[in-house]
């Protein structure tokens, strides 16, 4: 399988970590000789109720059984699609009241940005430094890290950026702004939190000069910081907010949510503004609508910030500099890169799950299902001092 793997399947890195999956179960990932793997990743902020929920997983069996893919996006009235966009409208600001569903974080990114350019007649785009928004022409375009875009050159043209948390770059906000795009909480930068006040003065710019504001929530979204959204920690509503990854619980999913009048422009001259095959398929839409009845209904979101605490409390060596980010979205930022790769590929021998940040070589992540008990905390954060104090104790002899 392993040989096959690297031949038949198309890699994107030399050095893949190539576990070979089995099974997995709430916070175990099992490989085919029968080890259970702690994951501390989740997926990349994707399995947000843990591995094969029960309820997403009833919710996928049932709607399977009804019907599969019928049509393409926006034709036919498919339940699933219309009950969760209608819920999640219930959980959002009046503003973002319809949504459009994608089958991927990027391709919601490349929605927003075109709603953004149509409603506006505006083409520039503002991004951030080290921002990630996905790999597609569009979002890549945006990405705010020249040597990982530099090869696809040209690419979308009119796109500026910005650094995050600076307020003097907030004049480069200007009547020819179609939009800003920003990620609430920078990702792939190494779990950048804005700092207090920027992201309203941010909205307050955009209002001054009428630039849509995009949130890219694709990440921080669905409870991973300790609110469903990130956005709701900064008193502030975007224009067009962006979701994603953990909103299907581990399934392909994304979706850009709008005020029903922006969304009209999608529909009329020229009509199919954005058009997608798979957008809103049923299964995918009934594992979402589990999803956010499960993350909304039970006491997953406040434990968030009680599971922070604890990760916080027993993450404590000389090797770890600073802890950033907020809820289950942590990154362990060690004194260098060295450290950070011994980390990682250290704890996968131990069957524990770390993975590294895009951007930020000397962080580690940790954003493990939100359903991660107390126990799997101790257990796995108890392993990565150890791991650290082998290194110290290596390194000094
Ligand atoms: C903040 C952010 N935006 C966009 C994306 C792209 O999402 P996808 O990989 O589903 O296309 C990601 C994925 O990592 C992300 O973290």
């Amino acid at each position: 399988m392993k040989a096959d793997f690297h031949k038949y399947q198309a890699q994107t890195t030399p050095h893949p970590l190539a576990l070979e999956v089995s099974n997995a179960q709430g916070s175990y990932i099992y490989d085919t000789d029968g080890n259970a793997h702690l994951d501390f990743v989740a997926g990349v902020s994707a399995c947000s109720l843990g591995h094969c929920h029960p309820k997403v997983v009833q919710a996928i069996n049932e709607q399977s059984q009804q019907y599969l893919h019928v049509m393409v996006y926006g034709e036919y009235i498919q339940e699933p699609a219309v009950s969760y966009s209608k819920m999640l409208a219930s959980y959002l600001p009046e503003n973002l009241e319809t949504t459009y569903l994608v089958n991927s974080g990027t391709e919601a990114i490349e929605g927003a940005i075109k709603l953004a350019r149509r409603v506006t007649g505006r083409s520039q785009l503002l991004a951030a430094h080290h921002a990630y928004h996905g790999n597609t022409m569009g979002s890549l375009s945006l990405m705010g890290f020249e040597e990982r875009k530099q090869p696809f050159r040209p690419l979308v043209p009119d796109v500026a950026f910005i650094e995050f948390n600076s307020t003097e770059d907030l004049n480069k906000i200007t009547t020819k702004t179609a939009a800003v795009v920003l990620e609430t909480i920078q990702g792939g930068a190494g779990f950048i939190m804005p700092r207090q006040g920027y992201l309203q003065q941010v909205r307050k710019r955009c209002d001054e000069v009428g630039a849509v504001l995009i949130l890219d929530e694709i990440q921080p979204g669905f409870g991973r910081t300790g609110k469903l959204f990130a956005f709701e920690h900064y008193d502030i509503t975007p224009d067009i907010l962006v979701i994603g990854k953990g909103m299907a619980s581990g399934l392909p999913v994304g979706a850009f949510v709008a005020s029903f009048e922006m969304m009209q422009q999608l529909r009329e001259n020229p009509k199919l503004g954005h058009i997608t095959t798979f957008g809103g398929n049923p299964v995918i839409a009934a594992a979402c609508l589990a999803t956010l009845r499960e993350i909304t209904e039970s006491q997953i979101i406040k434990q968030t910030l009680e599971k922070e605490k604890l990760f916080r409390k027993l993450l404590v060596h000389p090797l770890i500099k600073e802890i950033r980010g907020k809820g289950l979205m942590l990154a362990m930022l060690l004194e260098n890169v060295e450290i950070a790769n011994y980390l990682v590929l250290e704890a996968a021998k131990k069957r524990l799950i770390l993975f590294w940040l895009l951007f930020e070589p000397k962080a580690v992540r940790i954003s493990p299902p939100l359903t991660i008990t107390d126990d799997e905390i101790k257990k796995g954060c108890h392993q990565i001092i150890g791991l650290l104090h082998n290194y110290e104790t290596a390194s000094v002899n």
